[in-house]
């Protein structure tokens, strides 16, 4: 496993040129913040099995943050997160530091994720999801895949990537995994580092609410009627500030009616103390047709 920082090591001997030839894909990306779990290292495994070669990218994207401090206290383990990919079998980890991804500052032209930036993410976060995708848009360009890999856990995220990969025509396959979960429900996440032990009690009432949801929907019920079996999982835990508890569309990421019949993302996001997490989780309302 070769860890590069700089974007000219990457183009020289670190990546192999791409090979499109063969009937396999030929580089796969993951990329990431650090701060790396077994949500991650699931994205890694797909990547792996999926294509010849495996880059990841670790850089904490200063674009995406809304808070300083936020940025300021997001962990940093290069070390511990290449002990932790090296035994995956991943050729290249790229690593950059702020000015190599932003050698002029920050940057003038920025990719905006347009309406999807607007809503529930991009509502409560301004910005955030403009930043995600500018520099998507750049590690797509520096690490050339043929395939990459997000979690379903950021899922108005992985709408806005695949939202610009299609109206970009950026030419990569983008791979959804599902969100992997400590075994009491909780979506791993790298700020679960900063929960106590009651506010992690706590924390685990945003997939406890999510889960009721898709209870409720595959036991018949309405989008209302599984939204509401969500809010009332969620009054339980008063301690848990709520931003946001809405039924999106898969595609859009637009809020559903109380009569839409399909597939539907149930997505909650809210502060245990300081820390902001978010969950979400893909039901069904209604039958499925033909
Ligand atoms: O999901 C993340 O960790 C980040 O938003 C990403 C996709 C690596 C962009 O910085």
């Amino acid at each position: 496993m070769r860890v590069v920082h700089t974007a000219s090591e990457l183009r020289g001997p670190a990546l192999r040129p791409a090979r499109r030839s063969g009937d396999r894909p030929s580089r796969a990306v993951v990329m990431t913040m650090g701060a790396l779990h077994e949500g991650h290292l699931a994205l890694v495994r797909a990547a792996r099995e999926a294509a010849d070669e495996v880059v990841v990218t670790i850089f904490v994207n200063p674009l995406q943050f809304d808070d300083a401090e936020d940025l300021d206290t997001y962990p940093r383990t290069l070390d511990e997160d290449c002990a932790l990919l090296e035994p995956l079998g991943v050729d290249v980890v790229f690593a950059p530091g702020v000015e190599e991804v932003y050698p002029g500052g920050p940057p003038v032209v920025t990719v905006s994720a347009g309406r999807i930036g607007e809503v529930f993410e991009g509502a409560h976060r301004p910005g955030h999801l403009d930043g995600v995708l500018t520099v998507v848009c750049k590690l797509m360009h520096l690490t050339q895949p043929d395939l990459a890999f997000f979690g379903q856990k950021d899922a108005q995220q992985l709408i806005a990537v695949r939202t610009m990969v299609r109206d970009l025509t950026m030419g990569v396959e983008v791979v959804a995994v599902p969100t992997v979960r400590d075994a009491d429900g909780l979506a791993l996440s790298s700020r679960n580092v900063f929960l106590t032990a009651p506010q992690r009690a706590q924390a685990l009432i945003l997939s406890e609410a999510v889960m009721a949801a898709d209870a409720a929907a595959r036991a018949g019920a309405d989008l209302d009627e599984a939204v509401s079996a969500a809010q009332a999982a969620l009054a339980r835990e008063p301690g848990v500030a709520l931003d946001y508890l809405a039924a999106l569309d898969p595609v859009t990421a637009e809020g559903l009616d109380g009569d839409y019949r399909g597939e539907a993302v149930i997505a909650v996001a809210a502060h245990v103390g300081e820390t902001r997490l978010i969950d979400n989780v893909v039901t069904r309302i209604g039958p499925l047709l033909g």
